[in-house]
């Protein structure tokens, strides 16, 4: 496995997290201090159902959710702020730009990236394709799991190609069940009876990234 995924990165151009300054106003919550946490990632939270129901649901795991566009990202802080979660860190970032200055190497349990903008005229921008996933993929714990969800069966398509071929991770694609409710665009879509898809990714034993040593201030 470690052979293919050298092989594919020859072929991928690499990230290059030393060129991505921190985001505005940037602090590294406290929960990345401490020791012993089981810590897991949202990207592209939007206003906040899974993250905000994940939280409550999961007191022994700290949720960091981060969501880039200002308006979805108040209407979540909001309704975080009256849940007062101490195991939820709402964060108004571009998620490449805030992982690359908060998260250490090896220390993430789960990344969930639930209905992505689909990015049909920019297939570049979508995750699975963007040299960013390799160190996305460095932060996680072996063991650990990408959680994808998207109603595109292209994109689905795309994804689980990528996954096997440039990534070279186990994974699994299943048909999200019909009354499944946890994010706002997932009730949307099977609201409208469309077929919802989730791509599931495990970080196997002994899996090589180029950033596997790779922190802020240490690159
Ligand atoms: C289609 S919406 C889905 C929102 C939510 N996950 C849901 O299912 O209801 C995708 C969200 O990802 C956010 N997003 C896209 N790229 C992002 C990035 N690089 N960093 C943080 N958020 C991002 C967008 O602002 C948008 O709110």
């Amino acid at each position: 496995m470690t052979d293919n995924l050298e092989l594919s990165h020859q072929k991928k151009r690499e990230f290059q997290p030393q060129r991505l300054s921190a985001p505005r106003d940037f602090m590294m919550p406290e929960v990345l201090s401490k020791d012993e946490v089981s810590l897991v990632l949202e990207i592209g939270a939007g206003k906040g159902k899974h993250a905000l129901s994940f939280a409550q649901q999961n007191p022994d795991k700290h949720l960091i959710a981060i969501e880039r566009t200002r308006n979805k990202f108040d209407a979540f802080a909001k309704l975080a702020a009256q849940q007062n979660s101490n195991n939820l860190d709402a964060i108004h970032a571009d998620a490449i730009a805030w992982i690359v200055h908060a998260i250490a190497p090896n220390s993430i349990d789960s990344i969930f990236i639930l209905y992505p903008n689909p990015e049909q005229h920019n297939p570049n921008q979508q995750w699975l394709n963007m040299p960013f996933f390799e160190f996305l993929l460095s932060r996680l714990k072996v063991g650990g799991e990408v959680i994808l969800a998207t109603n595109i069966d292209a994109y689905m398509d795309n994804a689980e190609q990528q996954a096997h071929e440039v990534w070279c991770i186990p994974n699994r694609r299943r048909k999200v069940k019909s009354d499944s409710q946890r994010t706002h665009f997932e009730v949307k879509y099977l609201a409208r009876q469309e077929t919802c898809w989730q791509l599931t990714m495990s970080k196997p034993k002994g899996y090589r990234t180029r950033f596997d040593n790779w922190a802020i201030g240490n690159p």
